[in-house]
């Protein structure tokens, strides 16, 4: 995914809970990497609804300093100050690629067996620069902002991915055939850079066209590029056909700076109770240990996490099972150690 950008002889992880089941899939998680043999530096920063309570700002700048100079950071989940606190942080981090991958586990609600694709979403244009004009007695206006450089950025980071992690094909996703310009340059875009690489097969779709196959074939998807509404969008449908929020892990990165996080957010209904269940969390961070380069380690704690999803024996409520959020990344971080 990337190389390391290791800044001492020591990992300086920023470490951000947030708000709600943040901060107790974020406890569990940091204990099960105690089980690892590297040597994290972790640097606790302050963000969310409770910060914005405590300090009057929900991202305070300290704790951007703090991402800023740390080597990776893990993030929990912010509550109702989610826009101004993790769109702030991608868009200060200049975070432009939004890795977001969907694969089935078992003992879940996937939808079906062998799904395994990764979206690859542009996280800094597109609808998401909410450049919204005043009302006027007519409606209202959003500019939609589609330029050479990010596009051809992040596509060439989907193709480079699919390259390092052995996928064969790569598809863009777009609307093109009512988006002629924005779109049509999206589109036009994937082929130019695609010609740099013969050994991926490409293939596009139109994103309502995508929203179906999803659901109908998820298998034929390795690799999807898109723009970022569509990127947001199509992953939540992800998180729904692999068996819901609890799975889903993420990644934020951008040139010297990356962020892990789970899909979900800080899931009120169920805060302070242990019922969250930690795998969506524990994922973002394998995928922050391969962007760290520390494959070994990623390779152990993504198996052991496998293992205990197909054993059924140790799972929270979400999954159909009776453990808490702590105990099921306790039972994880045994088989890990045992594994060592
Ligand atoms: P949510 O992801 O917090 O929860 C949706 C549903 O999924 C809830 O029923 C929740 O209990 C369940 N769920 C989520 N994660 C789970 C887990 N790990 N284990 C078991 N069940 C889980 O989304 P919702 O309810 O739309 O938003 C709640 C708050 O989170 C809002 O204030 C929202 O702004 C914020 N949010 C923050 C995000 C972030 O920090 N990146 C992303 C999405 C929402
Ligand atoms: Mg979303």
């Amino acid at each position: 995914m990337s190389t390391s950008n290791k800044k001492n002889n020591k990992y300086q992880i920023a470490i951000v809970p947030g708000d709600g089941i943040g901060q107790e899939v974020m406890e569990a998680t940091l204990s099960v990497l105690e089980g690892l043999d590297l040597d994290f530096d972790y640097v606790f920063g302050e963000a969310g609804d409770e910060c914005l309570e405590k300090n009057g700002v929900a991202l305070p700048e300290e704790t951007l300093d703090i991402i800023r100079n740390a080597d990776a950071c893990l993030f929990g989940a912010a509550g109702e100050t989610a826009s101004s606190v993790i769109v702030k942080i991608r868009q200060e981090m200049k975070m432009f690629a939004n890795l977001r991958p969907v694969k089935s586990y078992p003992n879940t609600k996937s939808l079906s067996d062998n799904i395994d694709f990764m979206i690859v979403r542009e996280n800094t244009e597109g609808m998401y620069i909410a450049d919204e004009e005043e009302y006027t007695p007519e409606g209202a206006i959003a500019r939609r902002i589609i330029t050479r450089e990010a596009e051809e950025r992040i596509i060439r980071y989907a193709f480079e991915y699919a390259k390092e992690n052995n996928k064969s094909k790569v598809t863009a996703v777009h609307k093109a055939n009512v988006l002629k310009k924005t779109d049509g340059l999206f589109k036009e875009i994937f082929y130019e850079v695609a010609k740099e690489y013969p050994e991926i097969e490409t293939e596009d779709f139109y994103v309502d066209a995508t929203a179906m196959y999803l659901i109908t074939n998820p298998q034929n998807f390795e690799v999807i590029v898109t723009t970022n509404l569509f990127g947001d969008i199509l992953s939540d449908e992800g998180a729904g056909i692999v068996g819901g929020l609890g799975l889903l892990p993420s990644a934020n990165i951008g040139l010297d700076a990356a962020l892990f996080e789970p899909v979900h957010g800080s899931a009120p209904d169920i805060a302070g109770e242990k019922k969250a269940n930690p795998t969506a969390m524990l994922l973002s961070a394998v995928m922050m240990l391969r962007y760290l380069n520390e494959n070994e380690a990623a390779d152990k704690l993504d198996k052991a996490i496998l293992k205990i999803l197909s054993e059924g024996k140790t799972l929270t409520g979400d999954l159909g099972g009776s453990a808490n959020t702590f105990e099921m990344a306790e039972a994880i971080k045994k088989e890990m150690i045992g594994d060592i």
